[in-house]
């Protein structure tokens, strides 16, 4: 790590400079100097929220996206060039820094900006083992005695597939490392095991053979800092990338928030079964936790079941989730990056809007595969009531213009009195919105709506 992060001579000298300034230590103006790391639709949700708090003074994002600079600095770096980030730390007056991407965390961004002694929220590169390894996130939930798929680890594809015979049809083939939600396969058949094993990401590295589980799946987040845990709103996301749950596995379609599947009164309860447990074995192996850790649960017959834990904010997750939570978010997120959240909450109890919200992503054709871009955005300055657009993979083109710039283009988000009002809200924009070669599926929420 030292050889990327650079000596601990800079970070002597950032610390010095950070005591020489007033206990508020931004440069003269009131309030909270925030970056966030990152540049996509969560990424935006991030600072839109954070935009909307007294406390806030001003906000950078790295590398940003078109949307992102219409309210925040965008930085023109690569979110991963540590030395420079260390110099706009300390010329810039940051208090908070928030990392978004899981290959930033697991690269250990956070632990870089930790060493300028600023509020960090994000995990550091050994706590996020339990996103890039699911093996090493199977270990853990075994020793703290989390409820899970069974499952069995294998060094590569070869000796998975001489093990394939102990397993039963449907398994499941996952990858062992990062795979931006496209690491997971469901075979139905051994043939359609043995497929997956032979092309990527499944025919390198250690992959795990799993138990198929049956049932309705959640996400709950929760801010981790030690052993205090506070959930979030819980959400449920589209995996697939077509109606009815058909198509490849994506970093998500679309989410809402809240569900009856996990009404938000029950979250902390399920977040003391399935977080708390994590949190109090990563500190118990000298690796403690701090930021959002995010379980993927399944409700089986038999009880609440994790299917994989992020060691960040959902993405579409976070789109649904953050506008619910009231308050002052950037003192929330102050700290938890200070490591004070227990004492925090204990005044400024957490609390969640009653308001629905539904996200429709807008996608680039192709997409999970190599995405076209390049396309012109249309009607950003036509969105219908309660409707924002936040922004996924755009950029800015030569004429100032807003293009594709990868597969989740676009997130339209909508709020209502319930689901039902939200998502007829977010597929109006959805229809307003468009791009050449754009597709989004037809049915997020709807199950959510039949029930309700
Ligand atoms: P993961 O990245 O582990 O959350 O997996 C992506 C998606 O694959 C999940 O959201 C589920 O829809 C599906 N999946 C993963 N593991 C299982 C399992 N054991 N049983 C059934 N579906 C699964
Ligand atoms: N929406 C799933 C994820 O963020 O990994």
């Amino acid at each position: 790590m030292k050889g990327i992060f650079g000596g601990e001579a800079v970070y002597k000298t950032i610390r010095e400079h950070r005591r020489q300034r007033s206990p508020r230590r931004s440069a003269g103006a009131p309030g909270l100097n925030c970056l966030v790391l990152g540049g996509g639709g969560r990424e935006y949700a991030i600072a839109w929220r954070l935009a909307n708090c007294n406390s806030v003074a001003t906000i950078d994002s790295l590398p940003g996206n078109a949307g992102l600079s219409l309210f925040t600095r965008v930085l023109d770096r690569k979110p991963d060039d540590v030395a420079w980030l260390d110099e706009h730390v300390l010329a810039s007056f940051i208090d908070l820094a928030i990392v978004g991407p899981d290959d930033l965390i697991a690269a250990g961004i956070a632990d870089a900006l930790r060493r300028s002694e600023i509020a960090v929220v994000g995990p550091s590169k050994d706590a996020s083992k339990i996103e890039w390894s699911k093996s090493f996130a199977k270990e853990l939930m075994a020793e703290a005695g989390v409820p899970t798929a069974r499952s069995e680890s294998f060094a590569d594809a070869a000796s998975a597939k001489d093990g394939l015979g102990r397993w039963n049809a449907p398994v499941v083939v996952k990858a062992d490392g990062l795979a931006l939600g496209k690491g997971v396969t469901v075979a139905r058949t051994p043939e359609e095991a043995v497929e997956a094993l032979a092309t990527p990401p499944w025919n390198s590295g250690r992959v795990l053979l799993e138990e198929f589980l049956e049932g309705e799946e959640v996400s709950l987040q929760a801010l981790v800092d030690g052993e205090t845990v506070v959930a979030l709103p819980p959400a449920r996301d589209h995996k697939r990338a077509r109606d009815g749950d058909a198509g490849p596995n994506t970093g998500g379609m679309g989410a809402f928030s809240p569900t009856a599947v996990l009404p938000d009164d029950q979250a902390q309860t399920v977040a003391a079964e399935v977080i708390a447990p994590i949190a109090a074995a990563l500190a118990k192996r000298g690796t403690p936790y701090r930021g959002v850790l995010y379980a993927g649960l399944m409700k089986t017959k038999v009880g609440w079941k994790v299917l994989e834990y992020n060691a960040r904010f959902g993405d579409p997750e976070a789109e649904v989730t953050l506008p619910r939570i009231e308050g002052d978010f950037a003192k929330l997120l102050l700290a938890l990056g200070e490591g004070r959240l227990a004492e925090y909450v204990a005044a400024e109890p957490i609390r969640f809007s009653r308001r629905a919200y539904v996200d429709v992503v807008l996608c680039a054709e192709n997409y999970p595969g190599p995405p076209r871009t390049g396309m012109a955005v249309e009607g950003l300055d036509r969105l219908p009531e309660s409707v924002f657009a936040f922004h996924g993979a755009t950029k800015r083109g030569p004429a100032g213009n807003v293009i594709v710039n990868g597969g989740r283009v676009m997130h339209m988000v909508a709020s209502g009195d319930n689901i039902a009002e939200a998502r007829d809200r977010a597929y109006a924009g959805a229809e307003r919105v468009t791009f050449e070669g754009k597709f989004y599926r037809s049915d997020i929420a709807q199950q959510e709506v039949a029930v309700a």
